[in-house]
C-alpha cells in the first residue's frame, strides 16, 4: 500500500489506452480512486471474472471492495446518464451509495448542452471535431465563461437556476437556427437523474482528499481521453474540452501540485484515434485494419471505429515531458503477437527535414520516420511472467525505453485484469 500519496494515471495518446483496465489493477494499492476531469465522453473497460463493465462517469476503482471513489469538481455529470450508469450497477449487485462522493463543485451536463455540442458539430460542417455528442464543450464552454449550473446548486432553488440556463441555450440555438430537437423527454429523465443523484454523497471534495492524504491515505487519480487530446497541448482544435494531464489533476480535484507522487502514462503498443483530426501515423492499409481487427479497435461508448496506426514516440516524448511521467505502462502487445514485423515513428520529417520534436501544426506536410523492429510471432496472452517473453519482444520494450527515456513498468497481453505482467525491475 501507498501511503500519502497522489499518484496519477492517464493516456498518454488520443485516449482508449486501457486506463479503465489499469485503475482496476492497481486499485489494491490504494484507499481512494479519483476522476478529476471529462465526463460520460470517456468509456473504460474493465473484464474480470467473465465479466465486462464500461464506466463513462464513474471511476474505475469501484469493483476491488472497500475503496472511496471520488467524482471530482472537475468532471462534467450528466444526470441521467449517471443514473443509467449506477443503476446498471446496482443491478449487476455494485451499490455505489456509501463508496462513490461527488463534489458540488462539478459541473452539469444540461440536455440543451447536448443539442449545442450537435448544433455546433453542424456548423463546423467538414471541419467538424466528431465530438462524442455528449454535451461535453458546451458544458466547458459554460464552465470558463462563468455560466455554469453545478452540482451543489441542487440544493438551493434549483428549478429557477434551470429555467434561466435553458432559457439561455434556447436563445443560442435560435440564433443558430438550430430548432428542429425535441428534449421533452431527455428533460424529463435528466430530472430523475438529478433526483436519484440526491442519494449519494455530496461533497466538498478538495476537503475530504486533503484530509484523507493528511491521514496517509494513498490516492489514485484516473485521467479520461488522453494527452493527444488535451485542450492545451492536443492536437487543436481536434480535442476535448478539459485538461486531461497530470495538471488537470492537481486543478480537477484541489491536489497542490507538490503531493503528486508517481505518475503512470500509458499507451498502447500501437495507436488509435477515434473522431476526426491529424494522426500522422495513421494507417490506411491492410495492416491498419489488421490492428483494428485484432485490437478490437471500436468504440466503447460510441461503437464507432477506431483509427489505426504504428507507436508514434515523437508524440509520446512529448505527452511524457507535459506529464512528468515517471512509469509507463504499455497495453494491448497481444495485439502485435502475429506481425512479421512492427513499426515505431521515431522523428517526422516536414519540408525535407527531420524533426524530433512534436511541432505547432501535426495537420500539413508530417511523414513520420520510422524504424522496422522484429517482431516476436508468439502468443503472449497467457503469459504470467517477464521471464516467459521473446528475445524479440524484450527487444520492443528495450527500443521504447530508450527512445522514450522511461521505464515500462507494466504490461498488459490481453483485456482481463488477470492478464497484467508487472515487471521487476
Ligand atoms: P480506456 O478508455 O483507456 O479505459 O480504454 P477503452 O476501454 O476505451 O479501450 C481499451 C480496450 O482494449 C477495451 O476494450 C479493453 O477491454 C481492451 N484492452 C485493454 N487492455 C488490453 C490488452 O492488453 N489487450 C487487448 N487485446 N485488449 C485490451
Ligand atoms: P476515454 O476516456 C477516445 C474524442 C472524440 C472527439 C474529441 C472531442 O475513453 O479514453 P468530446 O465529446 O470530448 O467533445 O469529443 O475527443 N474523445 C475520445 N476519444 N477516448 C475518449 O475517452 C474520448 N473522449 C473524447 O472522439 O474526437
Ligand atoms: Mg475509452
Amino acid at each position: 500500500m501507498k501511503t500519502g500519496k497522489v499518484d496519477v494515471l492517464l493516456g498518454l495518446q488520443w485516449g482508449d489506452e486501457g486506463k479503465g483496465k489499469v485503475v482496476d489493477v492497481l486499485t489494491p494499492q490504494y484507499d481512494v480512486v479519483a476522476r478529476f476531469q471529462g465526463g460520460p465522453n470517456a468509456g473504460h473497460t474493465l473484464e474480470f471474472n467473465g465479466q465486462k463493465f464500461v464506466l463513462r462517469s464513474i471511476p474505475s476503482g469501484i469493483f476491488q471492495g472497500g475503496k472511496t471513489n471520488i467524482i471530482g469538481n472537475g468532471v462534467v455529470l450528466a444526470p441521467d446518464l449517471f443514473m443509467a450508469e449506477a443503476k446498471d450497477l446496482e443491478k449487476s449487485g455494485h451499490d455505489l451509495k456509501k463508496c462513490l462522493h461527488i463534489s458540488k463543485r462539478a459541473h452539469l451536463i444540461m440536455p440543451t448542452h447536448r443539442v449545442l455540442d450537435a448544433a455546433y458539430e453542424a456548423l463546423k460542417g467538414d471541419k467538424k471535431v466528431g465530438t462524442t455528442g455528449k454535451g461535453i464543450g458546451p458544458t466547458y464552454t459554460d464552465k470558463i465563461s462563468r455560466s455554469g449550473l453545478r452540482v451543489g446548486d441542487i440544493f438551493d432553488g434549483f428549478e429557477e437556476k434551470y429555467a434561466q440556463h435553458k432559457e439561455r441555450h434556447l436563445n443560442i440555438l435560435r440564433s443558430m437556427n438550430y430548432t428542429d430537437f425535441d428534449i421533452s423527454e431527455a428533460e424529463k429523465n435528466w430530472m430523475e437523474g438529478i433526483e436519484y443523484m440526491r442519494q449519494f454523497n455530496i461533497v466538498d471534495s478538495e476537503f475530504e482528499l486533503n484530509s484523507l492524504l493528511n491521514e496517509g491515505k494513498a490516492i489514485l487519480c484516473e485521467g479520461a481521453q488522453g494527452t493527444m487530446l488535451d485542450v492545451d497541448f492536443g492536437s487543436y482544435p481536434y480535442v476535448t474540452s478539459s485538461n486531461t494531464i497530470t495538471a488537470g489533476a492537481c486543478a480537477g480535484l484541489g491536489i497542490g501540485p507538490n503531493k503528486i507522487g508517481d505518475v503512470y502514462g500509458i499507451m498502447k503498443a500501437y495507436c488509435t484515434r477515434v473522431g476526426a483530426g491529424p494522426f500522422p501515423t495513421e494507417l490506411f492499409d491492410e495492416t491498419g485494419k489488421k490492428l483494428r481487427d485484432l485490437g478490437h479497435e471500436y468504440g466503447a461508448v460510441t461503437g464507432r471505429e477506431r483509427r489505426c496506426g504504428w507507436i508514434d514516440l515523437v508524440a509520446l516524448r512529448y505527452s511524457i515531458m507535459i506529464n512528468g511521467v515517471t512509469q509507463l505502462i504499455m497495453m494491448k502487445s497481444d495485439v502485435l503477437d502475429t506481425f512479421e514485423t512492427i513499426k515505431a515513428c521515431v522523428a517526422y520529417e516536414k519540408d525535407g527535414q527531420r524533426i524530433d520534436h512534436f511541432p505547432f501544426d501535426i495537420e500539413h506536410g508530417i511523414t513520420p520516420v520510422y524504424e522496422e523492429l522484429k517482431g516476436w510471432k508468439t502468443d503472449m496472452t497467457k503469459f504470467t511472467s517477464e521471464e516467459q517473453f521473446p528475445e524479440a519482444f524484450k527487444n520492443y520494450i528495450d527500443f521504447l525505453e530508450k527512445q522514450l527515456q522511461t521505464p515500462i513498468k507494466i504490461i498488459s497481453i490481453g483485456p482481463d485484469r488477470s492478464q497484467t505482467i508487472v515487471r521487476k525491475k
